[in-house]
Parts: C-alpha cells; sequence; structure tokens
C-alpha cells in the first residue's frame, strides 16, 4: 500500500488516508488501496470499529485528485465515480462501525467520505463543503445523495449550489459532524467512543446499523418488518441473554459479540 496506512489495536482499526503531498486527495490509485482495505477488514471478525482519518496536520481528504481528473473523458469520469462509490458503499455497509476522524479540510470526495462513515468527529479545524460545481463538475462520489439524507434537502442544495466551505462548528450544528474536538484530542476521543461502543453488545450494535441503513432505502411498512426481524435475531444472540439476565441481576454485562 502505497498511500493508505492501516494500523490495529484491541479491535480498533485505524485506516489512514497518506498523501500529505496532495492534502490526501483520492487518485485512482489511492480509491483502489482503500478499497483493498476495507474490505480486508471486513472479513475481520476482531475488529469491531474502524478509524478513518488523514494524514498530517491540515486535511482529512481534499476531494478527488483534480490533476488525475482534469484529462478523463466521460467514460472515464464515470468508471472513477462508480469505483469510488463502490468503495464507499462497501465502507457504509460493512458490519463494523466506522468512524471518520475528520482531522482538516473534508472537501468534494473527502466529504463524500466522510458521509459513508457511520459517525463524523471533526477537529477544530476540520473544514467541510462539497466545491465541485466550481469545477465544472458535479459531487460524483454519492455526495448529492448522501449529503440531503443526512443534512436535508435545502441545506444540501445551497452547500452543493454555493460551494461554501462550512467550519466544524456549523457542520455540527447542520448535522454533519456529531461532536467537535481540538485536534490533538480527535483520534483519542474517537478511540474512546470506538471503546463504548464496543462495551456494548457488538453484535446488537451491527444490526441496529444494518436496520438504519436498509430501512431508510425501504418504504416504511417494509423498513418496520426488517426491524422486527433483526430485533427478533437478537434473541437467538447469546449477548441478549447476558445483557438482559445482568440487567435483572443488577450486574455490568459481559458480552461476548455473539
Ligand atoms: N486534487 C489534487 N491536488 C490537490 C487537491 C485535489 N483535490 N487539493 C489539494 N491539492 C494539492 C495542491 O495542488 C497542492 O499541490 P502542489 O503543492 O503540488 O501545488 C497541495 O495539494 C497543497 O494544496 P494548496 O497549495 O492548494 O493548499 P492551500 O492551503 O492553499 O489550500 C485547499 C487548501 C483549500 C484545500 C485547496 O488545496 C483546494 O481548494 N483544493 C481542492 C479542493 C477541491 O476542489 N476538492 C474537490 C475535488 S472534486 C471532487 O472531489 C469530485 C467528487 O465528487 C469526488
Amino acid at each position: 500500500m502505497e498511500n493508505i496506512l492501516f494500523k490495529e489495536e484491541n479491535g480498533i482499526a485505524e485506516v489512514t488516508i497518506n498523501r500529505p503531498k496532495a492534502l490526501n486527495a483520492l487518485n485512482t490509485q489511492t480509491l483502489k488501496e482503500l478499497g483493498v482495505v476495507i474490505r480486508d477488514i471486513a472479513e475481520r471478525k476482531d475488529i469491531k470499529v474502524v478509524i478513518i482519518t488523514g494524514s498530517g496536520e491540515k486535511s482529512f481528504v481534499a476531494g478527488a485528485d483534480i490533476t488525475e481528473m482534469k484529462s478523463k473523458n466521460a467514460i472515464e469520469g464515470r468508471e472513477m465515480a462508480r469505483l469510488a462509490q463502490k468503495v464507499f458503499s462497501d465502507i457504509e455497509n460493512m458490519s463494523q462501525i466506522v468512524i471518520a476522524a475528520v482531522n482538516g479540510y473534508a472537501l468534494g470526495g473527502g466529504c463524500e467520505l466522510s458521509m459513508a462513515c457511520d459517525i463524523r468527529l471533526a477537529s477544530t479545524k476540520a473544514k467541510f463543503g462539497q466545491p465541485e460545481v466550481g469545477l465544472g463538475i458535479i459531487p460524483g462520489f454519492a455526495g448529492t445523495q448522501r449529503l440531503p439524507r443526512l443534512v436535508g434537502k435545502g441545506i444540501a442544495k445551497e452547500l452543493i449550489f454555493t460551494t461554501d466551505m462550512i467550519d466544524a462548528q456549523e457542520a455540527y450544528r447542520i448535522g454533519l459532524a456529531n461532536k467537535i474536538y481540538e485536534p490533538e484530542e480527535l483520534i483519542i476521543k474517537a478511540k474512546e467512543m470506538a471503546a463504548k461502543i464496543m462495551s456494548k453488545g457488538i453484535y446488537a450494535v451491527s444490526l441496529a446499523k444494518s436496520s438504519i441503513n436498509n430501512g431508510l432505502n425501504m418504504d416504511t411498512e417494509s423498513a418496520f418488518n426488517f426491524e422486527a426481524d433483526l430485533f427478533g435475531l437478537c434473541f437467538a444472540t447469546e449477548d441478549q441473554k447476558e445483557g438482559m439476565e445482568a440487567f435483572v441481576g443488577k450486574k455490568k454485562p459481559n458480552f461476548k459479540g455473539c
């Protein structure tokens, strides 16, 4: 891997986009490498939470690589969008919980990458935006779809049409960032959140993720049915027995994740 760093500790994987000279812009190679890492992690039962961040102090990901994109034709442009959409969908759909630790610029494809994650933690230095129409293109890594689903259609259109870059506070206000931390605290807080999530019934956490993600793509009636099915499935797990027996016995549960 040339442009992706990978670390793991205590069930938490840390994936770092590492092209600091280009502010971690996503070229095809980086997208492919990210895809490989994500698919490897998806098969690892021992990894429960993934933290995605950017190398250096300035940028999470400053978008798709404009230098590479500038000479693309229509077919190649569509291929690049499809590649990124696939990788981001793999992130969104993996059973592990994914936290974006947004340490700086999250622009264009960077904002879109953060939106494919389950939770976005921002440093006070984070800046979010969708600058694409200023380059004569549209957000093509699923930004026109995930941004309105996260912040509502009106605000998404304003951000995409004006290309306004917003700071962490504004991202927090509109619901794009879940929490804001000082830069030096960001990864520590992401790991703390990961540990908190892992202390719960992690299989149930994963089913809750699936219920939210899949349910939002269904009509309400089907989504309720899907949720009820997953709720029922929880009763086949040891964690459900442990969680409820611990509650009744006034003890702390000792979940096994199965
Ligand atoms: N692609 C390629 N290179 C990039 C890049 C990008 N998206 N963003 C930054 N870089 C490169 C710069 O070209 C520069 O390289 P050189 O040192 O070789 O000149 C280096 O990173 C540092 O950048 P700047 O000198 O521009 O740093 P700055 O602090 O002055 O500005 C910035 C920072 C505001 C983020 C500015 O770099 C910028 O506007 N970048 C482009 C952001 C952008 O438009 N992103 C959207 C891309 S399109 C997209 O993502 C489509 C999609 O839907 C997926």
